[in-house]
């Protein structure tokens, strides 16, 4: 089983380098194998994504990734941005669909500055299609209007895209992945006034109909975007577009506590993924040793469930996981009264003397 490590920038590499500990210490054979990702693969060979490091992603079974950008790229020609070589990579890989789990432990449910009633025991799954939409679609540009409401002025214009086989194979995700949960699912999207939703809503259906076991239901997006500040509990399985699934999946993660706890996973069609935390590089804590690596080491646990075949290795390591929190163990960003404040290594340690 081949890995391929990017670390990227920031508390990219401080972060990664737990996850790498965990995972060596589950004596399966595994193969890492670390490459430069984002600036500083820009700062060593000119491009965020090397095609060293392309090569590397698309021959390993997963990629494990810890995060890019830094403010100092800000002035470089878009082509050469740290976040180019995440798009790169979700391109290259095919990577369609994205795994969102928004959980709120329980542990840290003090913790949070939102209501516990609302939030204790949330688990709730976004999953966004990734590769389509608004995002991509062409044609895509600006020019001067000749008809609308200001004919002759400047305008922008982009183009919602979606294709029956796109909306299926996400659909099918959707509903496996709700399989294994609570057979619930909910398809977002806003059917009222967009032709793309009314075709995603009508392929949900009929997937569905591949699914009886399941039960699907629909929700317009701004509803959607009400329902999870006010019941969010109420959602299981949620999926969605590539740009409602953006919106959202930022709304459902504010939700947990910390940022610093969230994984993800984005998945192509023969399950080959890239794995990282929902965060980015913070540069603002970079170098002190005190970022969340929980985050990173639960997008290392997806990626043994869902890329390596290796259900029982995952859920040792969330196992672990739940254990260090119930200990008390706290970085800075989940810290509260009355619990331990740990380093990001001695966080890491701690999830490693908990597998056993
Ligand atoms: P961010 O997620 O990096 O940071 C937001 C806030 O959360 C900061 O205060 C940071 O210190 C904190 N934080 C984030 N992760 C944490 C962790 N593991 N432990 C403790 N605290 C944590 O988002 P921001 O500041 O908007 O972006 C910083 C850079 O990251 C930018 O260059 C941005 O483009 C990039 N970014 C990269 C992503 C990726 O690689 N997939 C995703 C999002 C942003
Ligand atoms: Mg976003």
């Amino acid at each position: 089983m081949k890995i391929a490590v990017l670390p990227g920038d920031g508390i990219g590499t401080e972060i990664v380098a737990e996850a790498v500990k965990v995972l060596n210490a589950l004596a399966l054979p595994l193969e890492m194998e670390t490459a430069l990702v984002g600036g500083v693969a820009y700062d060593a060979h000119g491009h965020p994504l090397p095609e060293a490091t392309l090569k590397l992603a698309k021959e390993a079974d997963a990629v494990l990734f810890g995060a890019v950008g830094d403010w100092k790229y800000d002035k470089l020609e878009r082509q050469f941005r740290p976040e180019q070589a995440i798009l790169g990579l979700r391109k290259n890989l095919g990577l369609f669909a994205n795994f969102r789990p928004a959980i709120c432990y329980e542990q840290l449910v003090g913790a949070s500055s939102l209501k516990p009633e609302l939030i204790a025991g949330l688990d709730i799954l976004i999953i966004r299609e990734l590769t389509g939409d608004i995002y991509f679609g062409q044609p895509r540009g600006r020019r001067i209007a000749t008809d609308g409401h200001f004919p002759g002025a400047e305008e922008a214009f982009d183009t919602m895209r979606y294709s029956r086989p796109e909306i299926e194979r996400i659909a099918h995700v959707a509903f496996q992945a709700a399989q294994k949960r609570n057979k619930r699912v909910t398809s977002v999207d806003k059917n009222n006034v967009l032709e793309t939703s009314q075709l995603w809503k009508d392929v949900m259906v009929e997937v569905g109909q591949q699914y009886p076991d399941v039960e699907l239901d629909h929700m317009l997006v701004d509803n959607a975007a009400m329902q999870l500040v006010k019941a969010p509990k109420k959602f299981d399985v949620l999926v969605t577009g590539n740009m409602f699934g953006d919106i959202l999946s930022d709304e459902a993660s504010m939700l947990t506590g910390s940022i610093g706890m969230l994984p993800s996973a984005s998945l192509n069609s023969s399950n080959q993924g890239l794995y990282e935390p929902s965060h980015g590089s913070a540069p603002d804590i970079a170098g002190k040793g005190i970022a969340n690596p929980l985050a990173t080491i639960l997008s290392a646990a997806m990626m043994l469930r869902f890329s390596l075949n290796q259900e029982a290795a995952a859920q040792r390591i969330e196992a672990a996981v739940q254990k260090v929190l119930a200990q008390g163990y706290r970085t800075a960003d989940i810290y509260s009264e009355g619990t331990q404040r740990v380093s990001t290594k001695e966080m890491g340690d701690a999830v490693l003397k908990a597998l056993a």
